[in-house]
């Protein structure tokens, strides 16, 4: 195996740990948001890991497809101490996320696959439509932002 395929398959089990850590971390925060908003917010992150876990099964079935082996890491989901502090991690979770497949994108292209490619752009559309999602809850929630 070649060194670039070599890294791009560690770079893709990076992302597979993101994904578990995204699962995990929706499903936490749904449970543990409270206050005025909590019903609204709750559905905001039940919502999201369907499509998180299509992304993890993803990964892991290119992973070995592309003869590497899934990863079995989970990222460190962070505490938040209330609704406003889940929104900005999950916000900031998504830009990271939607960063990492762009790049991911760019590494697929070098290696000629362009199936790879094309799936990491509806990853990308995906995670883009959470972040959306979320900062429109954001804008609402503190003027400032
Ligand atoms: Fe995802
Ligand atoms: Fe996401």
């Amino acid at each position: 195996m070649n060194t670039q395929l070599k890294d791009l398959i560690e770079k893709l089990n990076q992302d597979l740990a993101a994904e578990y850590q995204a699962v995990i971390m929706y499903n936490t925060y749904a449970a543990g948001v409270l206050g005025e908003h909590r019903q609204q917010l709750r559905e905001l992150f039940l919502q999201e890991i369907p499509d998180e876990m299509e992304h993890a099964k993803y990964l892991a079935d290119k992973i070995v497809a592309l003869e590497g082996n899934p990863t079995l890491s989970i990222g460190k989901v962070p505490k938040a101490e209330n609704d406003c502090e889940m929104l900005e991690n999950v916000l900031k979770a998504e830009a990271e996320t939607i960063q990492r497949y762009g790049q991911r994108r760019l590494e697929a292209e070098e290696i000629g696959d362009l199936a790879l490619m094309n799936d990491l752009e509806e990853m990308i559309s995906d995670e883009t439509r959470h972040k959306e999602e979320c900062e429109k809850i954001l804008r609402g929630f503190i003027p400032k932002i």
